[in-house]
């Protein structure tokens, strides 16, 4: 069974989705930690619930990102994860942990990439009056979600919508496309 490690930094709806598709054997791996930077995140306790260890942390007790990736990858090591899935963790990854899982590391976007790179993807993109948007996975680099593109899908916007109503459009696609998408990488397919 192929180990991961799920980072977030929320409510952790997408982790909640990766843990389902593993226990109805649709992703066959493991979610051997979770690696979360806000000690408050909802996340937290959703894995407390199924027993699935977590690093928490916050960024301010270190002295540069360096030291707290350090740490984050002897605690990845010592599970033997082999591929960091970022779901919501609203950090930029390090020189640590990029040389530690470079290529191995995925994040999921709210917005068909390379559109709408960063915060509030969803907000920058009702601000464009975009018809079309979507979700994007990719590999992560040092740049912010300018890694390789893995897999998008688009969904046509209702003009009546809110942004509420299109976050909730967003999540669902995640939370069927980021499960998938997993398992075909793990798959090597
Ligand atoms: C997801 O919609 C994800 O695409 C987004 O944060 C949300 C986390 O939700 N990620 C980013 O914006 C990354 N730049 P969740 O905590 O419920 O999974």
């Amino acid at each position: 069974m192929k180990k991961i490690a799920v980072f977030a930094s929320g409510t952790g709806t997408n982790f909640e989705a990766i843990a389902e598709a593993i226990e109805n054997q649709k992703l066959h791996a493991e979610i051997v930690c979770v690696v979360v930077d806000k000690v408050n995140a909802a996340v937290i306790e959703k894995a407390r619930k199924r027993n699935i260890d977590s690093f928490v942390f916050t960024a301010k007790d270190y002295a540069s990102k360096e030291a707290y990736e350090k740490e984050i990858v002897a605690y990845l090591q010592e599970r033997e994860a082999e591929l960091c899935v970022l779901a919501g963790y609203m950090r930029l990854c390090g020189e640590v942990l990029l040389n530690a899982y470079g290529g191995r590391i995925i994040n999921i976007h709210p917005s068909l990439l390379p559109a709408f790179k960063g915060k509030d993807a969803i907000g920058q993109a009702i601000a464009a009056g975009v018809k079309v948007m979507g979700v994007t996975i990719h590999y992560v680099d040092a740049s912010l979600d300018g890694g390789k593109i893995i897999a998008q899908r688009a969904f046509d916007v209702d003009p009546l919508w809110s942004h509420e109503e299109i976050e909730t459009q967003v999540h669902k696609i995640e939370h069927i496309l980021y499960p998938e998408t997993i398992e075909k990488l793990l798959e090597g397919k």
